[in-house]
């Protein structure tokens, strides 16, 4: 983490200031320490990755059971033109909004940090978060080859407890991140909400499919076989995306980056092979 960002920064345990112990830094980058909290918390550095205690998830993105070549896998060819079109329509948005210091909200491999390197100013701030430490440090090692000007600070936390002070960020932004937080999805956006500056921006992208649908149903058999009730709602196009939205932020749009009908050989659950989809871009 960059030592600039420590005032943006609170315990998520207390919402308490954060003080810095034992750091070792190369420049202004805090490669190893801990930031300790009146509370008796204490959160250590390591590698450059601050660990809020996270743990990472087990019924998807499971990284730790994967090496660096597994993680490094090329998108499949029936998901890139989505995925892309998709990163494109994230980056373009959250350079529009000029942010400065920006959030991005479980960012797992890096398919939007890369999209947003390419696009932002180099001086933009970024803290990346997830609740892997481990892919945390592949990102930061992959990032440090790929952009190594650019000024990330890794965070391993939860989204829906982030250890960000509130109303400090300009901006927010994830693909598909919300998708990947079945049940508590409402919860991290409300959590982005909060530390957003007035007037911040949230920039979400999120793959609908139709309610009467077997992808619809083969998602809920997944839930519930892993006993998340009504996530659903969150993934289908008359569901509850947009109404939490409205709920939460003063306003919302949203527009098409791609759609069209589910590719054979894909690797997601959704969208299901030969069914319509969309990939929503929900600017908030
Ligand atoms: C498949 S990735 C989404 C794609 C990613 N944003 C990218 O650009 O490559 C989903 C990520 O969500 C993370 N995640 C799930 N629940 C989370 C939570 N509550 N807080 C933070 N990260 C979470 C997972 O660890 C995983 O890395
Ligand atoms: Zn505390």
């Amino acid at each position: 983490m960059y030592l600039s960002i420590l005032d943006l920064l609170c315990c998520p345990s207390c919402r308490g200031a954060l003080v810095i112990r034992d750091a070792a830094c190369a420049g202004d980058e805090v490669i190893n320490g801990k930031l300790q909290c009146s509370c008796g918390n204490c959160y250590p550095v390591v590698e450059g990755v601050v660990d809020f205690h996270a743990t990472e998830q087990t019924i998807a993105n499971a990284w730790s059971d994967l090496d660096e070549q597994a993680l490094a896998l090329e998108t499949p060819e029936a998901d890139r033109a989505r995925q892309d079109a998709t990163l494109r329509a994230i980056a373009d948005r959250v350079a529009v909004s000029g942010a400065q210091v920006l959030l991005d909200i479980a960012c797992g491999v890096g398919r939007n940090l890369e999209a947003l390197c390419r696009t932002l100013p180099q001086q933009t701030e970024i803290l990346a978060v997830d609740l892997s430490a481990y892919v945390l440090h592949y990102d930061r090692k992959r990032f440090k080859e790929l952009a190594p000007a650019r000024r990330i600070s890794y965070l391993a936390c939860d989204a829906t407890c982030l250890p960000i002070r509130e109303g400090v960020l300009d901006a927010a932004a994830t693909y598909e991140g919300f998708s990947n937080m079945p049940g508590v999805a409402h919860v991290a956006l409300r959590e982005a909400h909060r530390v957003l500056k007035t007037g911040g921006v949230l920039v979400s992208s999120f793959c609908v499919i139709a309610r009467n649908s077997r992808g619809c149903e083969r998602m809920k058999q997944y839930f519930s076989q892993h006993d998340i009730h009504g996530a659903e709602e969150f993934y289908l196009s008359d569901g509850c995306i947009l109404p939490v939205h409205e709920e939460m932020f003063s306003r919302t749009e949203s527009a098409v980056a791609v759609e069209g009908n589910g590719a054979q050989g894909t690797q997601d659950l959704i969208p299901y092979p030969g069914e319509w989809f969309a990939e929503w871009i929900v600017t908030a």
